[in-house]
């Protein structure tokens, strides 16, 4: 190793041969799926057949849902202002944050680091739960504007049981929504950000790649939001919510 050069452990290229992570790029086309592949670039390692799994799973739960979120309203609005896809799609990108999508990432991490304390499932809920409240802090992975209870989540907990990787974080995010429900009188259901924390949590990632998952199974359905708004929508089109009134100063005399 030559410490005057940084280094790089994801991809070894030269004339006519590509690498990843080890791996000839023409093997991995002709053996991998692309979740394989996502797993073993962001891993380091080949998954088994269950991790494989799971992984797709993971990808295909949040590919779109609809017109609606903010990310697909920033790629519309970008694409609408007579921007190019690509500009559109990074609009849609920087929308995802940690309410939206990016949720992944502050629900692992708490999840992450409260598994680890000594106590049940729900012993660990009920004191996260009361701390979260008591400085009025909503919990990342809970809640949802539109589902009672999130298809995606149901099934991806399923799978996940069906593969033993339901592990001490699933019974966690279960138990934290039960608990909100005990606080706050409302059903806060576990949305697909909470149960791909919990999930990925149990696969043994790092929390800080917790908005890569969401991004990663996202842009495929922003491009394709991006390309119907080019083809099929006119320039600057009324986006969003225009339903505001204004509540400034009245005319005033500088
Ligand atoms: C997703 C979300 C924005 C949907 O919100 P919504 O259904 O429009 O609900 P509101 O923002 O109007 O909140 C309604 C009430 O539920 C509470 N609430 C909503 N989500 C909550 C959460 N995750 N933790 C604690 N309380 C929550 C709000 O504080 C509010 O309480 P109040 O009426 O006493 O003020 C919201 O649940 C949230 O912020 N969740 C956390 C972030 C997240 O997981 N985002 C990923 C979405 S897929």
């Amino acid at each position: 190793m030559d410490n005057n050069k940084w280094q790089t452990a994801i991809t070894d290229i030269e004339p006519g041969k590509i690498r990843v992570r080890g791996y000839d790029i023409t093997d991995m086309m002709d053996n991998l799926s692309f979740a394989q592949t996502v797993y073993l670039i962001l891993r380091g390692e080949l998954p088994d057949d269950k991790e494989a799994r799971m992984m797709e799973a993971i990808l295909v739960s949040s590919i779109d849902h609809g017109a609606s979120p903010p990310s697909v309203l920033g790629t519309r609005t970008v694409m609408s202002g007579g921007n190019s896809l690509n500009a559109s799609v990074a609009g849609g990108v920087l929308v995802i944050g940690d309410s939206h999508g990016g949720a992944i990432e502050q629900s692992a991490r708490i999840m992450q680091a409260w598994a680890e304390k000594e106590g049940t499932p729900q012993e660990l809920a009920k004191s996260l739960v009361a701390e979260m409240r008591a400085s009025k802090k909503r919990m990342p992975g809970f809640g949802h504007r539109l589902h009672k209870t999130d298809p995606r989540t149901l099934k991806l907990f399923e799978i996940a049981e069906k593969l033993e990787f339901s592990g001490r974080h699933t019974e966690l995010a279960i138990a934290i929504e039960a608990e909100l429900e005990k606080a706050s009188g409302r059903k806060l259901p576990i949305n697909v950000d909470g149960a791909i924390a919990a999930v990925i949590s149990d696969m043994g990632f790092d929390w800080r790649l917790g908005k890569g998952f969401f991004i990663i199974s996202r842009v495929p359905g922003l491009i394709a939001h991006a390309y119907e708004e080019m083809t099929t929508e006119k320039p600057m089109r009324t986006l969003g919510n225009t339903d505001f009134e204004y509540s400034g100063p009245p005319e005033r005399k500088i």
